[in-house]
């Protein structure tokens, strides 16, 4: 198992200060989301304050129960690491140049995006950016983000956008799809670590693949997106690591780019809410379609009102202040009904802080 270099675990008191140096970097990472976000809402109240949005009130129970949500995926998190699941070093991997690189433009870009949120423009691309092929209902400014996910600046601002917005979890949370994965390959007991195939759908800028990457050194990865700038953004980031290169297509996950019966895991984070519910139901069955028998699909998106009623409001805020056109319809789809209808079975959810997890099998 890797740790940090100044802290090698075989010193008696090297886990407890590793762990101890995680939660303190997560709990900071937190804080500094936390005053971003109370910073930004003073300048925008100055600058351009925000008109006719409802909102519920987040009560301070609501925020100990956040707390409390937050708390316990940092300890999963370095469980799952102690586990052997990914190496430790994992906990700490922060872009740290991009965050020095973009921060200021993410408060350049601010103006534009309280503009275009106060005049309810949610479609809106630069002149330079060929719209023509895209499905329209992703030609849209979700979370207000300027050029959507079509331009350059959109892709270098993402990560660091999500991260400001889960308070530092983001990456904490797509970890959570590593346990289920090393746990569904165990139904391939003859299989050898370099043949195993992974795919990660909607790859964005390929943090999910980093992290299969350190998780399964030997794995052939692949990546899927529709935006070519979040693609070359990922291969930017994946090509720092050493190893196999991830193979990244650009395609619509409508139809993927892959032959039936191809991949012992499928993954895919955070694109569910950002689809029309009919949509969903045709991405699950084409990762049934590549999934091979036996193989595990593993999904994460935004909790529901199902399993988290008591995140209700803040379900009813994220899509009044962030562009989030069917997040609502996404807030309460029974996706395990869409998983069974594309012919998965033995399927499970798990809930980690503000994600929801389906965990799915192709039957052998
Ligand atoms: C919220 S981002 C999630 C990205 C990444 N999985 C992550 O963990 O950050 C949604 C991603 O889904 C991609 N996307 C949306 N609709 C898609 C579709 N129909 N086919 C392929 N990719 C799509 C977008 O380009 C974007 O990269």
């Amino acid at each position: 198992m890797q740790t940090l270099p100044f802290l090698p675990l075989d010193l008696p008191f090297a886990a407890p200060l590793t762990k101890l140096a995680y939660q303190t970097f997560g709990q900071s990472k937190n804080v500094f989301g936390i005053a971003h976000r109370e910073w930004s809402n003073r300048v925008r109240q100055i600058v351009d304050p925000p008109q006719q949005q409802k909102t519920s009130n987040i009560d301070d129970q609501m925020l100990a129960m956040l707390q409390a949500r937050f708390d316990q995926l940092l300890e999963t998190d370095w469980e799952d690491a102690q586990q052997g699941i990914y190496p430790t070093s994992l906990l700490f991997d922060n872009p740290w140049d991009e965050f020095f690189s973009f921060y200021p433009a993410v408060w350049l870009d601010a103006p534009k995006t309280w503009r275009r949120s106060n005049q309810r423009r949610y479609q809106e691309f630069s002149e330079s950016i060929d719209t023509n092929g895209f499905p329209k209902y992703y030609l849209q400014n979700f979370h207000h983000q300027s050029d959507g996910y079509l331009s350059e600046t959109s892709a270098n601002l993402y990560d660091l956008q999500v991260e400001l917005l889960f308070g530092g979890t983001a990456d904490a949370m797509r970890r959570r799809v590593l346990a289920p994965i090393k746990q569904g390959l165990q139904r391939f007991n003859d299989i050898l670590p370099q043949h195993t195939r992974m795919v990660d759908i909607a790859c964005g800028t390929g943090r999910t693949l980093k992290m299969l990457r350190a998780a399964f050194p030997q794995a052939s990865l692949h990546g899927t997106d529709l935006s070519p700038a979040y693609l070359r953004k990922a291969n930017q980031l994946l090509s720092q690591n050493p190893g196999e290169l991830p193979q990244l297509l650009q395609a619509n996950a409508e139809t993927l780019p892959y032959q039936d019966n191809q991949f012992h895991a499928v993954t895919s984070v955070f694109l569910f809410h950002e689809l029309p519910a009919v949509v969903r139901q045709t991405i699950i069955n084409e990762c049934f379609r590549i999934a091979k028998p036996k193989g595990v699909f593993v999904l994460c998106d935004s909790v529901q009102v199902s399993d988290s009623p008591e995140m209700e409001a803040f379900m009813k805020n994220f899509p009044a202040v962030f562009h989030e056109p069917y997040y609502r319809h996404y807030s309460t789809d029974n996706l395990e009904e869409r998983l069974q209808q594309a012919g998965f079975t033995d399927i499970h959810t798990e809930v980690h802080f503000m994600s929801k997890y389906w965990v799915a099998h192709k039957p052998a």
